[in-house]
């Protein structure tokens, strides 16, 4: 979401003629574009503005600018922490940027705009030229307050895009190259809630199949209590829909999902799973999991692990559990040690590497279908690509690939990526 966010932000400030430099000592505008899912984030960007302060010192035209979800919480604290700050924006504000970055020109003080009602007309504004991929967002907010989460309360209610304006920027991403779009929103099965009752999430997908020029379709994320039949229905039905998901577990325990407010069981998510599975058999699946939300014991912990060994994520992002302001998780009892946490996520990584492996082993000797994406970045004399299910996959190659799809056979798999080798381009 942030990444689209940025995207569109550049997108603001071109028609304000600023363009991105790669060199941010040369820079006249600074914006950082912030996240407060968690502490430790919020942290780094504290760090990086005390390092902005020397540039800020040196030209005090320099304007620095902090967007975003921590600017959306607390803008007041940042003003006061950081009193170079020029302007603080939030998350809806991204349709005004130019106004409020002149007005920052004209004045030379401080600018606040972190009201929530910018995010209809979003879609209206220009992005920086296209790569092979885009994001689409869909929809934005949540209404889940799950007791850890600070989304609801940075990213307001859910709200939907209507489908026409939807449908009408992917057109217009396949009309300038793009092969491959990610629906974004925080929950995408709410989709269309808002709207009327036929504009549901799955209708949505099917009409996205349709567009000329779209190869391939993506989303996240999808919350596991609303994961529909009619979903789950669309990864057998809808060519261009990939074989991944991305369906957040939180805990293996029953007991600290209800502590969490996710309203499913252990089991549930297991039934959801094996129901993806049996339309589906190689679709690739990850998940995050919070290690350590209060009152978590051993007994729990362990019941996560099984939950690893029970479904063999193909990946998994994982961490721990940290106090966010306003979430009803911050005034619960029974806080786990930080030494506790760090071990349990160290222990939990380390137990989940061995199906991360496991899983991309399997796809050795395999034949994938590979949309180009570039060179590598780690080995130039390489391209680089994903196969469906969103495996990395490095093999040589001309650039002039870039952007096809390529059928690519699997010689060898490591944990982060697979090495393969060009069969034959697709298209
Ligand atoms: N502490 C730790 N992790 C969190 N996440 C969300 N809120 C918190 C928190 N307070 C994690 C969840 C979510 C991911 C984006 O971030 O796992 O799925
Ligand atoms: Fe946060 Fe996701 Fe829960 Fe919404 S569904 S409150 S975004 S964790």
């Amino acid at each position: 979401m942030n990444e689209y966010d940025t995207e569109k932000m550049l997108g603001v400030l071109k028609s304000c003629d600023y363009h991105p430099t790669d060199n941010f000592l040369e820079a006249d505008l600074i914006l950082l574009n912030t996240c407060s899912i968690r502490e430790k984030v919020e942290q780094k960007v504290y760090s990086t503005l005390g390092r902005l302060k020397r540039l800020k010192e040196k030209n005090p035209s320099l304007i620095i600018g902090v967007g975003g979800c921590m600017a959306q919480q607390e803008a007041e604290k940042l003003l006061q922490k950081v009193p170079y700050i020029n302007m603080v924006f939030g998350t809806q504000s991204i349709t005004r940027l130019s106004e409020l970055v002149k007005a920052v020109e004209e004045k030379r003080n401080k600018v606040v705009d972190t009201s929530l009602n910018g995010f209809h007309s979003l879609s209206l504004i220009p992005r920086l030229p296209q790569r092979v991929k885009a994001y689409v967002s869909i929809m934005q907010g949540c209404n889940n307050y799950c007791a850890y989460c600070v989304v609801p309360y940075v990213r307001g209610k859910e709200r939907s895009r209507c489908k026409e304006e939807i449908l009408q920027e992917i057109s217009f991403l396949a009309e300038s190259g793009v092969k491959e779009v990610t629906l974004l929103g925080q929950n995408v099965n709410s989709y269309g809630k808002d709207l009327n009752e036929r504009d549901d999430f799955s209708s949505l997908l099917s009409l996205i199949n349709e567009v000329n020029g779209i190869e391939r379709i993506r989303f996240i994320t999808s919350h596991p209590k609303d994961l529909s039949p009619q979903l789950i229905h669309c990864f057998k039905e809808l060519k261009k829909l990939c074989e991944h998901i991305h369906l957040p577990v939180q805990s293996g325990s029953s007991l600290v999902l209800k502590r969490m407010d996710r309203h499913y069981t252990q089991e549930e998510y297991l039934d959801k799973i094996n129901k993806l599975r049996g339309v589906s058999p190689e679709i690739g699946i990850t998940s995050d999991v919070i290690v350590g939300f209060p009152g978590e014991t051993e007994e729990e912990f362990e019941e996560t692990l099984s939950l690893l060994e029970k479904v063999e994520f193909d990946d998994l992002f994982s961490f721990k559990y940290s106090d966010r302001p306003q979430v009803k998780a911050s005034t619960l009892p029974d806080k786990v040690d930080e030494k506790i946490k760090a071990e349990r996520l160290w222990h939990l990584q380390n137990f989940q590497k061995k199906y991360t492996l496991m899983k991309n082993k399997r796809r050795e000797g395999k034949e994938e279908e590979v949309l180009v994406e570039g060179v590598s970045k780690r080995d130039p004399k390489k391209l680089t690509g994903r196969t469906r299910s969103n495996k990395v996959v490095n093999f040589e190659g001309k650039i002039e690939l870039q952007g096809s799809l390529v059928l690519v056979s699997i010689k060898r798999a490591f944990l982060h990526s697979l090495e393969g080798e060009l069969i034959d381009p697709l298209h």
